[in-house]
């Protein structure tokens, strides 16, 4: 199968280098129209340039695609408003909203400053926020969306002296999760993203054989798989060096302790129990676990004592 996006219009934020360039030149290969948005900082989301965009922008230009630059910090709403307005008045439609952007403030918890805490929320979580608020209307509108949020094994699984990035990382999937139950009647899809590559953002003692393998545009067929017209909704996609996995954010079938003096010490006292994944459940909303809980209690969804 040969997945194409012509006529459709994306917009990759942090697209200046690493994997946000890698997924803007596979996109642009297969015909999309790219905004290749960076706002060209360093990696603790200090300083600023049009130059890292502007770079992507040429690639792409000397391959035959097309693409225009934008220098937007997420963090700044109304930039990526005007952002979105430009892309609208050139293009007339933004299908594709990869969201990519991310810096590092790396501490222990103990040593982390407030200011570092709330930078990394700003622009991986908050950044998130705004360029999906700045599309949604025109998505739903359209009636057509497909967006991608970088989430981390380290929110999903953690990550010392990475406190703050994992809160923002496991708060995308929140996004997710919300999102895509909002944009499901307007065929608006919204994906995670949780890649591995090395990138200015990863180490770089790796030996040149890992290096190779865990190159960027070894996870950009995971994106393109996300925002095709078939793209799932609501899927956590794991890539990196070919392998491609899913994550689950699942529930187990746990035990049932109706409320009673010694409550608490069963709760403890089984602990091994309620942690069992024979049968885990996968929720499709937040009223799932409700519904888990009250059939264990002998009631449905709903009941109501009259
Ligand atoms: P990178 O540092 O090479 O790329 C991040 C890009 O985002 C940079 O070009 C930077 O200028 C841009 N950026 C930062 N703040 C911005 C802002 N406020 N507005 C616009 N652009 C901004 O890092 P890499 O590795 O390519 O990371 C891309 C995404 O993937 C990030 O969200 C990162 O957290 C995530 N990720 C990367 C992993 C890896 O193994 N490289 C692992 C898990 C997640």
């Amino acid at each position: 199968m040969t997945l194409r996006f012509d006529n459709r219009v994306a917009i990759v934020t942090g697209a200046g280098g690493g994997l946000g360039r890698a997924h803007a030149l596979a996109l642009a290969a297969r015909g999309a129209k790219v905004v290749v948005n960076d706002f060209g900082g360093a990696l603790d989301g200090t300083g600023g340039a049009a130059t890292p965009a502007q770079k992507v922008v040429a690639e792409i230009e000397a391959a035959g695609g097309e693409a225009i630059a934008n220098a937007a910090s997420v963090t700044d709403f109304a930039a990526v408003e005007a952002m979105v307005a430009e892309v609208q008045a050139r293009w007339g439609r933004i299908d594709i909203l990869v969201n990519n952007a991310g810096i590092l403030r790396d501490k222990t918890f103990a040593k982390m400053e407030i200011a570092d805490f709330r930078a990394v929320i700003e622009v991986h979580l908050m950044g998130a926020v705004h360029c999906c608020k700045a599309v949604w209307e025109i998505m739903r509108q359209q009636n057509y969306g497909r967006i991608v949020l970088t989430s981390s094994s380290s929110g999903l699984f953690g990550n010392f002296g990475q406190s703050n990035y994992a809160a923002a990382k496991m708060g995308l999937v929140g996004l997710m999760n919300a999102l895509g139950l909002e944009g499901a009647k307007y065929n608006v899809h919204v994906n995670c993203l949780a890649p591995t590559a090395a990138t200015r953002m990863t180490d770089t003692l790796f030996p040149p054989d890992v290096l190779e393998a865990m190159k960027p545009e070894a996870v950009s067929p995971a994106v393109l798989a996300m925002v095709h017209e078939d793209a799932p909704n609501r899927a956590i996609i794991n890539a990196g060096a070919g392998g491609f996995e899913r994550t689950y954010v699942a529930m187990t079938q746990g035990i049932y302790v109706p409320l009673g003096p010694d409550t608490a010490d069963q709760v403890v006292a089984r602990f091994d129990e309620l942690s069992n994944r024979d049968n885990d459940v996968l929720p499709q909303n937040a009223g799932g676990q409700g519904g888990v809980e009250l059939a264990k209690a002998g009631l449905k969804s709903g009941t109501r004592k009259s």
